[in-house]
């Protein structure tokens, strides 16, 4: 029996103990944009590392100023390439509470999912990798190649202890490729390898007005009232083809090529059921470009937030003294955050409203990657994933932001493998968030392939 065979069959028997532990780690609610979480941030890479000791693997918590990292590794093979697999194990607030059928830290299977705050995004995806490696060593195989775990706890909020503790670290984390399972198939029973993502620039902008709030009977109708200030601030950010207007805000952005909007044509998007899917009668977006074509590869500005004024119960009469949103831009290669983050400024700096001062706060960002889809990593990558999903991949792009993946790459000078077992309709982020049971398991069969295929590489 070869090794992989040995791994395959044990596989067969872990099953009920791999969800075990993902039950368990998701019940650590690692919140990390929430203050009163720190300690469970904490507890929940605590958990972490004592699964990776527990299997002998050298590991440690790395404190840093904000959330710990979590660091582990088996021991060098040469001759053969390093891998690093890099993901999170914080979660996004689970909020609105009262719109999840099971609780957001309770997890529950239903109909073949598991559903938890984390379950899809990243906790599960993440454990696949530390089940496959587990799944060498208890059957008593040689890895085929040293693999590392770099595991944070800030990705939703920034990255940003990681960015800082890799300007000065980077030698730890060598790597010939890194390994990232934070994104998705393309749709369920045709999983995918992703070559790009866009990037993030993210803000606050406040409209402050009169220096407190005002009856709006007596002095409505003579100052500017921040909150339609902000509005029309707001409504400027787009023209009616759906154009960001920010100045310069297209000049770096790569054009699609020909080539790969062909590509992205076979794959049939089918339009309406993703209006479907959304609870949307219609979609809605950039003039010219297509549903793929607007999620993948064009740059694009949203509002996530209104703050300020009256939002208690029944009417309050007043101007608020300040309002505020929170705004992002989702970039594409070649776009950097600094630099749009300069035009924002610009623009709101050139956006007058008698009375009003805006004043714009830089929260975080990241910059896009794309990545050559022929290396011969992707090649492993494919025919890891042929063997778990019995399906060749499809290779695509996706919309969302791994904000560190960029600076990563430029300091590990490594490659990039997205492999997402995920599915667009895991609620990430939402409420009733869930991983397919069955993905878990196939993710983990793909990632105990992928050392065999990535083992056969030389370096
Ligand atoms: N796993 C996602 C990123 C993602 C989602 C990639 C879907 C591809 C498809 C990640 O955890 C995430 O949510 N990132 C944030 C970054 C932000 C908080 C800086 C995002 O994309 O909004
Ligand atoms: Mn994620
Ligand atoms: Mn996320």
């Amino acid at each position: 029996m070869s090794a992989i065979e040995a791994v395959d069959r044990y596989l067969e028997t872990a099953r009920e103990g791999q969800l075990e532990d993902l039950k368990q780690w998701l019940r650590i609610p690692s919140v990390s944009a929430d203050p009163k979480r720190k300690e469970d941030v904490a507890k929940a890479a605590s958990w972490l590392h004592e699964r990776f000791e527990s299997l002998g693997l050298s590991s440690e918590i790395i404190p840093t100023e904000t959330h710990p990292l979590v660091f582990a590794s088996t021991p060098p093979v040469p001759g053969r390439p390093v891998v690093l697999v890099y993901g999170h194990y914080d979660v996004q607030p689970p909020d609105p509470l009262d719109q999840w059928i099971t609780p957001a830290f309770e997890p529950s299977v239903r109909d073949g999912n598991i559903y938890a705050r984390g379950a899809t995004d990243d906790k599960g995806q993440v454990l696949t990798h530390f089940q496959s490696v587990s799944a060498w060593l208890k059957s008593g195989q040689p890895l085929p190649l040293q693999v590392k775990f770099l595991i944070e706890g800030e990705e939703e909020v920034g990255s940003e202890a990681l960015g800082k503790y890799l300007e000065k670290n980077s030698d730890k984390f060598a790597a010939d490729v890194i390994v990232i399972s934070d994104t998705s198939q393309y749709a369920k029973g045709q999983p995918a390898i992703t070559y790009g993502l866009r990037g993030i620039a993210y803000f606050e902008v406040w409209a402050h007005g009169p220096k407190q709030d005002l009856h709006s009977g007596v002095f409505g109708g003579s100052v500017t009232n921040p909150g339609i200030a902000l509005a029309r601030l707001i409504a400027s950010l787009h023209d009616s083809s759906g154009r960001v207007q920010l100045p310069r805000f297209y000049d770096s952005v790569i054009q699609l090529k020909e080539s790969e909007r062909e590509r992205w044509r076979a794959l049939n998007f089918q339009d309406s059921r993703m209006a479907q899917q959304l609870g949307v009668t219609e979609l809605a977006g950039e003039v010219g470009y297509s549903t793929l074509e607007r999620r993948w590869a064009r740059p694009t500005c949203d509002v996530h937030g209104l703050m300020g004024g009256y939002q208690g119960e029944g009417g309050k009469t007043i101007i608020p003294a300040t309002v505020g949103a929170k705004i992002s831009f989702r970039l594409v290669p070649n776009q950097s955050p600094a630099e749009v983050a300069e035009q924002f400024k610009e623009f709101v700096a050139a956006f007058k409203q008698p009375g009003i001062r805006f004043e714009v706060k830089d929260l975080h960002g990241g910059p896009g990657v794309v990545i050559d889809p022929d290396s011969e990593f992707m090649k492993a990558g494919e025919r890891a994933i042929f063997s778990a999903f019995g399906k060749t991949p499809v290779l695509m792009r996706e919309g969302g932001s791994i904000p560190i993946v960029a600076d990563m790459v430029k300091r590990l000078k490594a490659a990039v493998l997205l492999l997402g077992w995920g599915l667009d309709d895991d609620n990430a982020h939402s409420p009733n968030e869930k991983f397919c049971v069955e993905d878990y398991y196939r993710g983990i069969r793909a990632s105990a392939h992928l050392w065999k295929e990535l083992g056969e590489l030389t370096c």
